[in-house]
């Protein structure tokens, strides 16, 4: 209850921070959460009448998945969501952000073939976690494509968007009785850059043309989604609307050469700004990114850039469709010119031209190029703020320490990671940064893609020995609980373990 007040404070109110104004602590409105998504906790991929998407697909058939395993079972959140919600509630987060899948409601891809079981399954976790005080949080695609409609093109056919809106349409009226936070979509550049390469579902081979029909659909989807959202169900529901966004931070790799800063710039304008332009500014691409796509595709023989163009009256719709923007935030890259010359297979690598590195002496995670750099949180929020404008409401939707799979229950890697990350959003606060949330990656061990089961992001253990999934806290539970409790970081907080 006093959640979803502090939320209607947030969407109504604009409690941005007061001239100023020093926090010594979070705010009342600012709310903490923890996430996951479904294939890869929910398991049971082909029980109870679901369809299968492409990653499915993928750990089926592909030999990309570094110990070959599947999200086959995962953490069987299918039948385990009564414990999910358990330890949601211990770690006495605000808000639990989850995904939908796709094909357990809708199996085939399109919404003339509905599965009541799936449905159940949504509604169970929603009204569970509503009568714990928790409010839920509903990413509307997290990577998991139909496979029957990747087959008829899937993202790189704007058919999708048709069939995208479909499905959302049908999730409002589902669910949106009882939910207020609605992401679009995960992670947009991540999937369209890597499902076009060897790295993510659906492993195909065109970074150079693919990524970039792929992501003009997904805007034009997001887009009709929040229009959709407004016209049909803002005024009953009274719910908010964004998309989540990954950006690394990018520092120029010799602090003192122009060119380098530039670099630093427009890495992250050509992976940041590639979504966030067109959405959160001008409907339209970022100027840079368009001349350097343009500039390429000359040089490689296209008679047109490879980047398509949006309609003016597409524009209109993209520009501003959103109430807040999610980020999600992992990495830090030193950044400088690369001297490639046009490739005859045109890739985005090639495109954006470009070598990025890491220095040896940040403190490295199991994840190689993966760093500790909490101030890199905070520059990249500031950064956000002038590049799209501080009006723009953040929620951290994503940041996560990943784990080797040797780690034990007493994790302090990630306690120093937490502390590090949230004080460095509260700094951000400090110095201007509109930031109203944060979620944490996430709530346990879980299929992590391409690295299967070897990397571990959560607050819980799972055993995916035991057939029950036994879930386990680590001492890191117990720090955020410490953190959303008293709303401030404390580094000598050293907690016992939670009792089980
Ligand atoms: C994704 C998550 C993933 C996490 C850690 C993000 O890119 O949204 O699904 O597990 O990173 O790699």
């Amino acid at each position: 209850m006093i959640f979803i007040f502090s939320l209607m404070f947030w969407v109504v109110v604009d409690s941005h921070k007061i001239q100023n104004q020093i926090y010594d602590r979070f705010p009342e409105d600012f709310f903490f959460g923890v996430g996951t998504s479904a294939y890869q906790i929910e398991g049971a991929w082909n029980l109870s009448g679901k369809g299968e998407s492409i990653w499915d697909r993928a750990t089926h058939t592909t030999p990309y998945i570094t110990d070959r395993s599947t999200g086959d079972v995962a953490c069987d959140s299918y039948h385990n969501y009564r414990e999910d919600i358990r330890i949601v509630k211990q770690l006495k987060v605000h808000c639990y952000r989850f995904s939908i899948s796709w094909t357990r409601i809708f199996p085939n891809g399109t919404v003339n073939n509905v599965n009541q079981d799936g449905i159940d399954y949504y509604n169970n976790l929603i009204d569970g976690l509503r009568a714990v005080g928790v409010e839920p949080m509903i990413t509307l695609f997290h990577w998991d494509t139909p496979q029957v409609l990747q087959e008829l093109g899937g993202w790189a056919s704007e058919t999708m968007i048709v069939w995208y809106l479909e499905y959302v349409e049908r999730v409002f009226e589902l669910f949106g009785d009882r939910v207020q936070v609605w992401t679009t979509f995960n992670e947009p550049a991540n999937f369209c850059q890597f499902g076009y390469t060897q790295v993510s579902a659906p492993f195909l081979n065109s970074s150079g043309i693919g990524s970039y029909l792929c992501a003009h659909n997904i805007i034009r989807a997001h887009a009709g989604a929040y229009d959709l959202y407004q016209k049909k169900f803002k005024s009953r529901q009274k719910g908010i609307i964004g998309i989540s966004l990954d950006s690394f931070w990018n520092e120029p790799a010799d602090p003192n050469s122009e060119e380098d800063k530039k670099a630093a710039q427009f890495s992250l304008e050509f992976y940041f700004g590639w979504f966030a332009w067109p959405i959160f500014k001008t409907g339209d691409y970022p100027d840079a990114v368009k001349l350097q796509i343009a500039r390429r595709s000359r040089e490689q023989g296209f008679p047109r850039s490879r980047l398509p163009v949006f309609t003016r009256q597409e524009q209109m719709k993209i520009r501003r469709s959103f109430d807040y923007l999610g980020l999600n935030h992992y990495a830090t890259f030193l950044t400088k010119p690369d001297n490639q010359t046009a490739s005859m297979f045109p890739t985005r690598q090639n495109d954006r031209n470009l070598i990025e590195s890491v220095d040896p002496s940040w403190k490295p995670t199991s994840r190689s190029g993966f760093t500790v750099r909490p101030e890199s949180l905070r520059k990249l929020l500031l950064w956000i703020g002038q590049y799209l404008g501080s009006h723009v409401k953040i929620a951290i939707t994503e940041s996560g320490y990943n784990g080797a799979d040797t780690e034990t229950l007493d994790d302090p890697e990630r306690i120093d990671y937490l502390n590090g990350y949230v004080q460095a959003v509260l700094d951000a606060m400090n110095q201007g940064a509109n930031v109203k949330a944060f979620t944490w990656w996430s709530l346990m061990d879980n299929f992590e893609w391409g690295d299967g089961y070897t990397k571990k992001f959560g607050f819980y253990h799972v055993d995916f020995n035991d057939p029950r999934r036994r879930r386990t806290a680590k001492k890191s539970a117990k720090v955020y609980q410490n953190i959303i409790v008293t709303r401030k970081v404390d580094p000598t907080f050293n907690p016992s373990y939670f009792k089980h």
